[in-house]
Order: C-alpha cells, then structure tokens, then sequence
C-alpha cells in the first residue's frame, strides 16, 4: 500500500520502562527496529527534561541498533562531540535552535555522524531550500517536541509530500523523518506522503507486544 517500502523504525526510548531499562533495549534489539530513537531535552528549549549522556553511555554497551539522537536543547552545538563519542549514529539538531545551522551541520559530519535537521511543527519547510543539499535527514516534528503520547498534528501530511517534493525537485536522496503521534493510521498517510524513518515511542513501549507492533510498523 505504501509508495516506500524500505521505510524505516525508530521506537523512542522515552516511553520506555527506565526501571527495567535493560530488559527494554534488549527489546529493541530482539526487534526489527532500524535505530533506537533517543531525545535529550534541556528544560529549556522545551517545557520538559527527559534524560541526558549517562543514560546514553549506559545503555551504549548493549544496544545493537544505531543511536539516532534528537536533541532538544538551546544550542546544540556545543555537544557535537559528546554526542559523537557516545557512538551516535545520527544527530538531529532542531532549526529553531542553530544561528549557524551550516557550521554546525558541517561540524556534526565531520565527526562522522549523519547531520539531521529537525523542523517544528510551526517552521515551514521552505527555510530549507540553502541547507538541505548538506543535510542527511529532516525530522519533522508532528507534534510540539517535549512529550510524548500527543496527539498528531494533521498537517504533518501534507508537510511530508511538500518536503519530499523538495527533496526529489533538488535531485537529493535526504532522508524524511517524522517523530510524534505515529501509530498504524497516521503511519500509513506518513509513508504514503513521503516519510522514510517513522520514529514511535507510546505506540511501540506501551503496547501489549512492542515487537509485534514493531513488526506491524515496518510491514506497513
Ligand atoms: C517528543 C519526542 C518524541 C516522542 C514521541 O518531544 O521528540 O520522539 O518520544 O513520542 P510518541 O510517539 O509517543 O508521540
Ligand atoms: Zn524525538
């Protein structure tokens, strides 16, 4: 039914079960999961603090998928080499956040990461047209970042297609991520619109089977 069928899942480790958090990432790598979503809030960029670099280098050990690391923090860029050390994969710095969004993309692949560019859901797309061509990824937020179990933003849809017109128009091969609200339905509309990376935190860790759920998603 999808137009993608090699799209991507990243459960978000935020609705997970800290007090049983091994038991959780071995979930996650018994799974078919791609990355293991993970989102570091400052209490300051967002109304809300989740968890930060110790949870992530403790949980390094064990993980078998790639770390793909949202963080939502006022300038993000003073962490490219922590977050680099800690094995992550990916970071996603948020628009909203990055005076010099080109410098600091340039320095997150410098370490080796993948650079990810992480849209608001009030941020229009076309503040992307001078940066996209250096970006690996855009994260679209389809809900305000800061919590998770919101209620999906429709216009996240339409915004998908509009950002994957841009992407094909451009002759580039970035990567669409969208992060918030994801559940069977609105993932459905999300592939068909475009999206590669579906990140699903309530969805996947508080249902009754996350690996089957997990196995749903990327069967869609
Ligand atoms: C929200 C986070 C999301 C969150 C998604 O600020 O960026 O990654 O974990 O949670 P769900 O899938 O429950 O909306
Ligand atoms: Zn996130």
């Amino acid at each position: 039914m999808a137009m993608n069928t090699k799209h991507k899942i990243a459960p978000s480790l935020l609705a997970a079960d800290f007090l049983h958090l091994q038991q959780e990432i071995e979930r996650v790598n018994n799974s078919e999961a791609d990355w293991l979503h993970l989102d570091i809030m400052d209490g300051v960029f967002v109304p809300n603090i989740s968890f930060g670099f110790p949870i992530l280098d403790a949980i390094r050990p064990i993980l078998k998928k790639p770390m793909d690391v949202h963080l939502m923090v006022v300038e993000p860029q003073k962490f490219i080499r922590e977050v680099a050390e800690l094995g992550a994969y990916l970071m996603n710095v948020h628009y909203e956040a990055s005076a010099h969004l080109h410098r600091t993309i340039s320095a997150i692949k410098e370490t080796g990461m993948k650079a990810g560019v992480t849209l608001n859901p009030h941020t229009p797309i076309s503040l992307l047209e001078d940066i996209i061509q250096e970006v690996d990824m855009v994260l679209l937020m389809s809900v305000n970042p800061g919590f998770g179990g919101q209620r999906f933003i429709e216009h996240s849809v339409e915004k998908t297609a509009r950002l994957k017109d841009m992407i094909t128009r451009k002759g580039l091969n970035t990567l669409i991520e969208v992060d918030g609200g994801v559940n069977m339905e609105t993932a459905k509309r999300l592939l068909t619109a475009g999206a590669d990376v579906l990140v699903a935190g309530n969805f996947v860790f508080k249902s009754p089977n996350p690996l089957q759920t997990i196995k749903e998603l990327k069967a869609l």
